[in-house]
């Protein structure tokens, strides 16, 4: 038995069975390749599902992170700390928020914003108005009210009771969205990029009709950036691409560059609804994520980072539609979908990990999701392999 057996057969021995997992266990990284318990090095397009947007062990970002647990790891938030208000001062300024609540993942950044829509439409027209809108094929995580609220019949099984109040409404679907907006509906919740449902972009004409129809009604729009945010797409926030601000945005994944955290960004309007009681999370706004977030925000604000994300974004799309296997591209900057004429993503992506390389799948698709830091180099060799597999 090699060291990856031993290690996978200890794991399954105890840890639960809920993922299906590659056969490969993961001893440790550096920048955008990571090695194996047998020493095999792997290129990584994915990037931990788009958590580690440095890659590997970043030096700057690990020496924040180092240095905040040799100083203050954690209290509680029964007290201040610096390190988190001068995360929330820097992601709100960048964002272009007025506060933020901390969690811990996207999930819980995403209950935080469904309590603040209802809370904001009770206080302000009382009970009846708690309805949120989601698209079919969303995905907004794996706790009870946010499989409720995501908008796939698949997650909603074995669980009951879900959780009500959620509609859904079909993904660029002007006329489903009108019928449904109807004066018990608080808010509505998009992805510009539903990610785990495909990566698919939404249309612009649809993500105007929901601006505009809120607007009139005082229905909130959220935005579910977990996926798409923190420079994942080539700006700030994917919502940057159409033009357009939610009442509420939630990050999570790549925010404090593999450090787990969630945030929940509010406008002026959403900003006063939580008072004290009325939300909380043991951890949230812990330092060490905090110092982690802080290294992440001061490498994509340093100037050019954000074009590069989209130089290589360019480059991966016009690589990628020269291969006769690859049907389709889609998704913003570097989220990228691959629809395929004859092959199955599931074979695409177990071929890659033989082969030294990384990818994901997303429904029908490959997805990369590569750190935002992948060198030219890197994301040709990465991209060679992938197009050698695709076209055999
Ligand atoms: C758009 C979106 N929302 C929510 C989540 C849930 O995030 P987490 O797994 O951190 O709870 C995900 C995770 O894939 C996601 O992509």
């Amino acid at each position: 038995m090699n060291n990856n057996e031993k290690t996978i057969q200890k794991f399954n021995n105890h840890v639960v069975q809920s993922y299906g997992r590659y056969p490969l266990a993961m001893k440790k990284g550096q920048g955008r390749r990571c090695v194996d318990e047998d020493g095999k090095e792997y290129i990584d397009l994915g990037s931990g599902i788009g958590t580690n947007s440095l890659g590997y062990c970043d030096e700057k970002w690990a020496d924040a992170v180092c240095a905040q647990v040799r100083t203050l790891q954690h209290n509680s938030n029964y007290y201040y700390t610096e390190v988190q208000a001068e995360f929330a001062e820097k992601l709100c300024e960048t964002a272009g928020y007025k506060s933020v609540f901390f969690g811990n993942s996207g999930a819980e950044a995403n209950e935080c914003a469904i309590k603040t829509a209802r809370k904001y439409s009770f206080d302000k027209y009382g009970k009846g108005r708690h309805n949120i809108i989601t698209l079919v094929n969303s995905f907004h995580g794996r706790t009870i009210a946010t499989l409720s609220a995501t908008g796939q019949d698949v997650f909603h099984n074995y669980f009951f009771p879900f959780l009500e109040g959620f509609i859904n409404v079909k993904a660029n679907d002007i006329s489903d969205l009108k019928e449904k907006l109807d004066d018990t509906v608080c808010a509505v919740m998009i992805e510009y990029v539903q990610g785990e449902g495909g990566v698919n972009v939404l249309q612009q004409d649809f993500v105007d009709a929901i601006y505009e129809l809120c607007a009139q009604k005082d229905v909130l729009v959220i935005a579910d950036e977990i996926q798409t945010g923190v420079g994942r797409t080539g700006k700030f926030l994917a919502g940057d691409h159409f033009g357009r601000k939610a009442d509420i945005t939630t990050l999570a994944k790549g925010i404090a560059g593999g450090i787990p955290m969630g945030a929940c960004l509010m406008n002026e309007k959403c900003s006063g609804v939580l008072t004290a009681g009325t939300h909380g999370s043991t951890f949230g706004g812990n330092p060490i994520a905090c110092a982690g977030g802080l290294a992440v925000l001061d490498r994509i604000n340093s100037d050019g980072f954000l074009d590069k994300v989209a130089e290589k974004a360019g480059y991966i799309k016009k690589e990628l539609e020269k291969c006769s296997e690859v049907a389709s591209v889609t998704g913003l900057g570097l989220m990228v979908g691959i629809s395929l004429k004859t092959k199955k993503a599931g074979d695409v992506a177990k071929e890659a990990l033989n082969r030294g390389l990384l990818v994901l799948t997303a429904k029908e698709k490959v997805r990369l999701l590569p750190p935002l830091t992948i060198s030219d180099d890197e994301l040709r060799d990465g991209l060679k392999i992938l197009m050698e597999i695709l076209e055999e």
